[in-house]
């Protein structure tokens, strides 16, 4: 059975400190359904309150349209997967997955049917017998969630569970979760501070920043339409250009800046009183090198330096003194600029832009 979760106004405070402020959204059952932010932004806290180990300061959470506030952790129809996977490392696979059976006191025998029906569903078909250290890290980590799942708990809550792992068995196992997930059709709720892993799996994502959720929505809306500086500097690269608004039609803002005046859609919707000082922000990809055509917002820009990656060139630019990236695959015909190649006429669709006042902004580091 899938539950829904819904957060109703929960504020959750430590002492004078708020850790989470006023989180307010609907999970639907059967959803995956991420929470992105930097590290000390409130994501352990707020999953943790889900799973019934921290009561809200203020507000609710409700699962499957029920109260949650007077149920404990154990009544709860949640399972929680940790970073660390703790796995016990003198039983077997298939006695670590059944162990939440054998709790309950399910016999030997149909514990071990559900094991092998749970290694089916990870696709680690006749492991049961193995022992732990036998596996590799990514196949521990598809043990842990089939032990999440043998408690059969309508929520399973995971906090970054793929941290301890490299990158490339990072990027394998996101395919792994997500195909997990929609093989069992439960409500997965995912924390992180890699966008990658928000992006790929999730069918939502809701952006974090210092306990405050700034946005929630499909992956592409939260690439490509940020409402804050925050999402937008912290989801994905981007250049930022200083300017004054002129003028406002309709969602299409022109702003006056140091290489001329350019055009954008205003994030989040809102209304820009002419004057007021502004950020365009244009992704690295939505950067072109403009032909002689009339396309529009276009200025000059020098190329300080390229970073030659194989399937994908960078060119690092400056334009009236704004350092810029400009990125773009490898179509064959890369000799077109590089340093020393003169000033080129850089260009973008208005439509790709986003005009932001300014405010917090993700740390370049993080
Ligand atoms: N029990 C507690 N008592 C006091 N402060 C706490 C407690 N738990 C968490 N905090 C504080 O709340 C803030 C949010 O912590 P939390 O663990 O939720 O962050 P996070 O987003 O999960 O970070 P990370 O990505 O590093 O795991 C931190 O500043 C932390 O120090
Ligand atoms: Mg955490």
């Amino acid at each position: 059975m899938t539950k829904d979760v819904v957060l109703d106004h929960v504020s959750i405070r430590f002492g004078s400190y708020t850790a989470v402020d006023n989180a307010h959204l609907s999970i639907q059952g059967g959803e995956f359904f991420s929470f992105l932010g930097p590290s000390g932004c409130g994501k352990t806290t707020l999953l943790r309150c889900i799973s019934g180990f921290v009561q809200p300061t203020e507000g609710r959470v409700l699962i499957g349209g029920q109260d949650m506030r007077n149920v404990g952790p154990n009544k709860r129809p949640t399972a929680l997967i940790f970073q660390n996977l703790a796995l016990f490392p003198l039983l077997s696979v298939a006695e670590n997955i059944a162990f939440p059976l054998e709790v309950r006191g399910v016999s030997r025998k149909n514990r071990r049917r559900r094991a092998d029906e749970l290694l089916e569903m990870i696709a680690l078909p006749g492991t049961g017998d193995k022992k732990v250290h036998e596996l590799s890290g990514g196949q521990r980590q598809r043990v842990a969630i089939a032990r999440a799942l043998a408690a059969d708990p309508d929520i399973l809550l995971l906090d970054e569970p793929l941290s301890a792992l490299d990158l490339k068995l990072r990027q394998h196992m996101r395919t792994e979760l997500r195909a997990i997930q929609q093989r069992v059709g439960l409500t997965f709720i995912y924390i992180t501070h890699d966008q990658g892993e928000a992006l790929t799996m999730s069918d939502r994502v809701a952006v974090m920043n210092a306990g405050v959720i700034e946005q929630v929505g499909d992956p592409k809306t939260i690439y490509n339409r940020p409402r804050t500086p925050f999402v937008a500097s912290f989801v994905g690269e981007t250049n930022r250009i200083p300017g004054e608004v002129v003028s406002q039609h309709g969602t299409t803002v022109t702003l006056s800046t140091p290489v001329g005046p350019l055009a954008g859609q205003s994030g989040g919707g809102r209304d820009h009183a002419p004057g007021a000082a502004c950020q365009l922000f244009i992704r690295p990809e939505q950067l072109v090198v403009a032909g002689d055509g009339a396309s529009p917002n276009r200025f000059a820009a020098d190329c300080t330096a390229e970073e030659f990656e194989g399937s994908v060139q960078t060119l690092h630019l400056k334009a009236a003194g704004l350092p810029l990236r400009l990125c773009r695959m490898n179509a064959g015909n890369v000799a077109v600029a590089g340093p020393g190649a003169g000033a080129l006429t850089l260009s973008f669709d208005p439509e790709a832009a986003i005009v932001l006042p300014y405010g917090t902004e993700a740390d370049a580091a993080a």
